[in-house]
């Protein structure tokens, strides 16, 4: 389908433009190039009705913008999704036409801190098995991981003896 098109900026006053229309996050004027991440909705509609208009032009952008990430990053580069946008202020700056909506805009550039990655939630909370709301109990016996869940296991007995211990001395 390719209802997407692309924006590849670099002009510093036009990358400060933009980073004032993404609600003046100015740090972004830091990245020395940016890409703009555009799609014709119309597109998707014509071949796939409402459904292509509403969903598949925002996933087809988000996956383009996804793999532009890691292709980046790939390349030794760092990126940062930006969608934290004013879409007035982005249109204006960019000359977007009616019919074409800006979905992200990405910075890229050479990266000069290497951050940690930032808290997840565990895989228990975010993943059902085969129904919505089944719980993975046991991540490794799962996985068949069972070196792992012999060693959690071990350990778990172990706490279970140090206490029973601990209660019998009290
Ligand atoms: C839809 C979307 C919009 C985002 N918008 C912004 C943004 O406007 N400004 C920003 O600093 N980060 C934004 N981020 C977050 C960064 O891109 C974030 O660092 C990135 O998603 C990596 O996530 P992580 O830090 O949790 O690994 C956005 C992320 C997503 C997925």
């Amino acid at each position: 389908m390719q209802d997407w098109k692309f924006i590849l900026v670099t002009e510093p006053a036009a990358r400060k433009e933009i980073a004032e229309a993404c609600l003046q996050q100015y740090w972004m004027e830091t990245a020395p190039v940016y890409v703009v991440i555009c799609s014709q909705p119309e597109k998707s509609e014509r071949f796939y009705g409402e459904r292509g208009k509403r969903l598949y032009s925002i996933q087809n952008a988000a996956a383009a913008t996804e793999n532009m990430l890691i292709a980046a990053h790939d390349q030794g580069l760092g990126g940062c999704w930006v969608s934290a946008f004013s879409d007035d202020m982005l249109r204006r700056a960019l000359n977007i036409p009616d019919g074409v909506n800006p979905y992200a805009v990405i910075t890229i550039g050479y990266p000069d801190e290497t951050p940690a990655i930032p808290p997840k939630f565990p895989i228990e909370n975010v993943v059902f098995i085969e129904k919505w709301g089944n719980r993975l109990r046991d991540i490794a016996a799962f996985m068949e991981h069972y070196a792992e869940h012999v060693v959690n296991a071990a350990k778990a007995g172990k706490e279970f003896v140090q206490k029973a211990i601990e209660k019998i001395k009290e």
